[in-house]
């Protein structure tokens, strides 16, 4: 299903329930995938995301490096390639080969997206002050895709040791927010 343009600006809307994403890389010409639960909003304009990225991962040299990233939203039914992919090291495995996932074409960035998640999220390195201390990255949501259908795609969300929930039933009370969105 083709994917269309969402407002950087609502990102939000799929990031801030805390669902497991897969950060796509790509640094002189090699591409990787990890996969990333500790993530969060920091602004919505611009859009920026803060994630945490162990330094003993590849991706975090990658992604300092090309000051690029996809974030890529899986949904429930990639359970065992989201598990996977973040129990392998890109040093001696090519992720998009070994499982199956196509690497398209993003629009802002060189880091590829992958076709068969959710929604992808274009990102730029845009503060590096806390890398050295925290492995924290601030990136800046540039280009936002997502697929029009299901309009709620059950997400993963990691709770350690193995085990992942997935998100539940909608509560709307819209009339009781007054104060913010
Ligand atoms: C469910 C799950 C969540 C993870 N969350 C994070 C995270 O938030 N930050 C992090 O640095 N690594 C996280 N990891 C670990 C990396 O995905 C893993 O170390 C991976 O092998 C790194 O790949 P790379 O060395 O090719 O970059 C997570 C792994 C799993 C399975």
């Amino acid at each position: 299903m083709k994917k269309q343009q969402w407002p950087v600006e609502d990102v939000r809307h799929w990031l801030e329930p805390g669902p497991v994403v897969l950060i796509s890389s790509r640094w002189q010409d090699q591409d990787n995938i990890m996969t990333l639960g500790w993530h969060t909003i920091l602004e919505f304009s611009p859009s920026l995301i803060g994630c945490m990225i162990s330094a003993g991962n590849l991706s975090f040299e990658r992604i300092r490096n090309s000051g690029e990233c996809v974030i890529n939203l899986p949904d429930a039914a990639m359970a065992d390639t989201v598990a996977k992919i973040g129990n392998c090291s890109g040093t001696n495995t090519n992720k998009f080969e070994t499982f199956s996932l196509t690497a398209e074409t993003s629009e802002r960035v060189s880091a590829p997206s992958i076709a068969e998640c959710h929604a992808n999220f274009e990102c730029r390195l845009y503060d590096d002050a806390m890398v050295e201390r925290y492995n924290f990255f601030i990136f800046e949501v540039v280009a936002a895709r997502v697929k029009p259908k299901p309009e709620w795609p059950q997400t993963l969300h990691y709770t350690g040791d193995g085990v992942f929930r997935t998100d539940g039933a909608l509560i709307e009370r819209r009339a009781l927010f007054t104060k913010v969105s």
